[in-house]
């Protein structure tokens, strides 16, 4: 039975000490068609172990409901690394961080206003029992100790940047115990004080997440844990985009050299991210730091393989450096993936929201406007409608508070936005008639991911006032856009200002990966026969979106965007770059 654990400051595999180097990959942030080769170009890049997360709002996406099917289908996952002789660092924490909505816990769970999340509250360990009942069990015969590739395990995740109660994180390591988890057990939390004493747990070997200074992360965690061995659990290489910011780069050679350095300290490293790919449909996550910062669709993190899973200038520099630190020569690169120009295609036919409202959601009443998890509903938009009597001359609209943002109308006519992160002047509005209808479209851009506002409902929070007056009484149309390929599009286009759906079609002898480009779209969402791509903004900094191969077919493929404000003209591209 292989073995996997520590001795005198060294991880041991099977009586030999070893020196991981792995690469964080996200099974959920790649098609399956494509796992084989991002794992082989990692073990062509001379690395041993590939880490993933395993993010329970995708394998329970509605409570007691599990999926374990397709992109969530993590064992298949793990065999394809067995298959390539890759071991298999899993981090099923339950909250993960990474950039992902909510960090990976469903939504579902701030069903209960008053749910404390992340410490020993009774209600919330309920909850993961519940869903490690049913995920541990599949991971099982995946250990080490089965003959299997898993040969370690997370508990939580950096821990010690958000609280300080251990007996939590106990509890989900008698959970790992309770389900025969038998594989080296580890935490890993940033190099500081206050991190390493509040996501330490007694027994269980403590990792450090860096981007360099490396001699100081590790002699930090050598105070902490002077006789295991040291390793950085996530080398920060690259880093996430925000909307409305700069795209993050970070020069190879700067990487190359922390990598280097680490490796001839004899520490073990799990780069992050090796290959990072996207975020589709609503998964993205944001942070809240001084403002809210929604995360974009691609997960680029300027990464050794780029979002399309090529390689990079800082890919071929690691590839260096590992064959000269382990003396092997490198493996050969699998055939590269072929990437196609399609060229253009005309959305030639449309339907406003409003006109399509009845085919995409059944309306819920109530007196005050609900939260979208109050109503069931986990990501996508909601629209709150509520009538308002006239006449009456201007007042002032204020809406608390919404998350995140807002399209506001009047009899179906366009007002004005609201945005989270913005501090704008209320809107004012007039009615001369005797009343009017008052719509909100509210739109979930990811829950946050990260530190003390984790708590994240969508929606209207509080309530919406003009003037002093608060409006009761509202209809409410949660869209989670899940059924888009369901609607039926009017022959001649109707109105096409506004939230509207665009449809298209892309004829195709072969699929291939392509990059579809948006000019003179503002925002929305992308929907490739059903499937929901991911947001595009102009803003950016991303400005196309990556279509892997197996989401296209040979003949038509259906395309649809939802389009928040409008276009300029009624065409996409389909580009190599
Ligand atoms: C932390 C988290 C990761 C990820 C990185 C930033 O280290 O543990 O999940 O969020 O930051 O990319």
């Amino acid at each position: 039975m292989p073995t996997f654990k520590t001795r005198n400051q060294h991880f041991i595999l099977d009586n030999e000490p070893i020196q991981i180097i792995s690469g964080a990959i996200h099974y959920f942030r790649i098609v399956p068609q494509y796992w084989e080769d991002r794992l082989l170009k990692l073990k062509a890049c001379g690395f041993n172990t590939v880490e993933t997360y395993v993010p329970w709002n995708l394998h329970e996406p509605r409570e007691g409901e599990y999926n374990f099917e397709g992109i969530p289908n993590v064992t298949e996952f793990i065999q394809t690394a067995q298959k390539l002789d890759l071991m298999v660092f899993v981090r099923p924490s339950p909250y993960i961080c990474a950039e992902w909505e909510f960090g990976g816990l469903p939504s579902w769970l701030l069903k209960d206003a008053n749910i404390k999340l992340r410490c020993y509250y009774e209600p919330y360990l309920e909850k993961i029992r519940a869903y490690y009942n049913v995920l541990l069990p599949k991971l099982k015969p995946f250990l080490c100790t089965e003959n299997g590739p898993i040969i370690a395990m997370q508990i939580e995740n950096e821990y010690g940047s958000f609280g300080n109660d251990t007996r939590y994180l106990e509890y989900i390591k008698d959970l790992f115990v309770e389900h025969g988890i038998d594989v080296l057990l580890f935490t890993s939390d940033g190099p500081a004080d206050h991190m390493l004493q509040g996501g330490m747990v007694p027994g269980i070997l403590e990792t450090v997440n860096f981007g360099s200074a490396a001699k100081e992360a590790f002699n930090s965690l050598r105070r902490y844990q002077p006789d295991e061995p040291i390793m950085c659990m996530e080398f920060w290489n690259g880093w996430f985009d925000h909307w409305m910011e700069e795209h993050h780069v970070r020069d190879p050679e700067d990487v190359g050299r922390v990598f280097e350095e680490m490796l001839g300290m004899g520490a073990s490293v799990n780069v992050y991210m090796f290959h990072g790919g996207t975020n589709f449909g609503f998964y993205n996550g944001a942070n809240h730091i001084k403002r809210y910062e929604p995360t974009v669709t691609s997960y680029d993190y300027d990464a050794p393989l780029n979002e399309y899973g090529e390689p990079t200038k800082k890919y071929f520099l690691m590839r260096e450096i590992l064959t000269k630190h382990t003396g092997k020569a490198p493996l050969d690169l699998p055939k590269p993936i072929e990437r196609k120009s399609f060229g253009t295609i005309e959305m030639t036919k449309s339907i406003n929201l409003f006109d399509s409202l009845h085919q995409l959601s059944e309306p819920i009443t109530s007196v005050f406007p609900k939260t979208m998890e109050e109503l069931g509903q986990d990501y996508g938009f909601i629209l709150y409608e509520t009538m308002i009597s006239g006449p009456r001359p201007k007042q002032q609209l204020f809406i608390r508070e919404i998350h995140d943002g807002a399209l506001i109308f009047l009899d179906n006519q366009f007002l004005g936005t609201y945005e989270r992160w913005e501090n704008k002047q209320p809107l004012t509005l007039e009615i001369p008639k005797e009343g009017a209808k008052l719509s909100i479209l509210v739109e979930n851009m990811g829950r946050i991911n990260y530190g003390p506002l984790l708590k994240d409902h969508k929606g209207i929070i509080e309530g919406v006032h003009l003037d002093n007056q608060l409006l009761f009484n509202w209809t409410m149309y949660p869209l989670r856009l899940d059924n888009v390929n369901q609607l039926h599009f009017a022959k001649n286009p109707s109105i096409e200002y506004g939230p509207t759906f665009f449809k298209g079609e892309l004829i195709i002898d072969k699929p291939a990966d392509t990059i579809v480009h948006l000019d003179g779209w503002a925002k929305g969402n992308l929907f490739i026969n059903g499937f929901n791509l991911g947001r595009y903004w102009e803003v950016g900094p991303q400005k196309t979106l990556y279509l892997p191969g197996p989401l296209l077919k040979s003949g038509m493929n259906e395309i649809i965007l939802f389009e928040l404000h409008g276009t300029k003209n009624k065409k996409i591209h389909f580009e190599c770059n």
